[in-house]
């Protein structure tokens, strides 16, 4: 039986340990559009509308099964960060194809980021390893490649999106380390993230972070909270 990509990506995700009363959900890029597109993005390429208009769905969808009983569309705020309703936190992030939204109440968690990346081809992976990777060698979990760089990439992209509303501080990808935590079948897909430097006051190097992954529809997802 043939299913969509975000019906795969929920799936594998289900099992996901979210923030308290957190949610998460999956939407089609190109789907239809049930709200009127802010004028900064209305001036944007289709391709940039679409994905702007899918991550605003699965945004309003996350409240909507987390509870959040006005279920608005967030805005944009301060730096391009979505405008989440008051004791809320979110995290929003877009493929070509998928969009997706995690969401949670701010009395279960201080900071929350969601990645969603397509997995990468090996000429891909070979190309931005070394600035990704930040010069450690490939190889060293064992896993293909192209996979090794796409969850190394979505892990520390959902660190940045998580930090980044506490901070308001730019971290490239030499600002944190990942360790593997496990391989192989059954794999929980957890990442070890160490900060490599001081990414403010409240975060000094040293301070190591968590992160859940699952990989389909040729995806990998990434959700980091505490
Ligand atoms: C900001 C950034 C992480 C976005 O990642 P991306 O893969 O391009 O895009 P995603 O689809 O995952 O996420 C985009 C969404 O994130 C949100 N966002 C934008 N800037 C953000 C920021 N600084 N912090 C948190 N979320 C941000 C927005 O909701 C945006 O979607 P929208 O504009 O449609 O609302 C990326 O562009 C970036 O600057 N990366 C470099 C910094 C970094 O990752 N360092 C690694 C440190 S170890």
């Amino acid at each position: 039986m043939h299913r969509a990509p975000t019906d795969l990506l929920a799936l594998a995700t289900r099992d996901m340990p979210l923030p308290p009363g957190g949610g998460l959900v999956f939407v089609r890029v190109g789907g239809g559009l049930a709200f009127d597109l802010p004028e900064v993005i209305r001036r944007c390429a289709p391709r940039r509308q679409a994905t702007f208009a899918a991550g605003r769905m699965a945004a309003r969808d996350a409240l909507r099964k987390a509870g959040h009983g006005g279920e608005p569309v967030p805005g944009i705020g301060g730096d391009g960060l979505p405008d989440w309703p008051a004791g809320w936190l979110g995290s929003i992030s877009h493929s070509d194809d998928i969009a997706a939204a995690l969401v949670a109440p701010d009395s279960g968690a201080q900071l929350l980021g969601l990645d969603v990346e397509r997995i990468v081809t090996p000429e891909v992976a070979a190309q931005i390893a070394p600035e990704v990777m930040s010069g450690l060698s490939l190889g060293r979990s064992g896993q293909p490649p192209e996979l090794e760089v796409t969850r190394t990439f979505s892990a520390k992209e959902a660190l940045y999106k998580a930090l980044y509303p506490l901070t308001r501080q730019f971290r490239d990808f030499s600002a944190a380390r990942v360790g593997w935590k496990r391989a192989g079948p059954g794999d929980p897909c957890r990442v070890r993230l160490t900060l490599t430097e001081d990414w403010g006051m409240d975060w000094p190097a040293g301070t190591t972070f968590e992160a859940v992954q699952r990989i389909a529809a040729g995806h990998v997802a990434t959700i980091l909270w505490r």
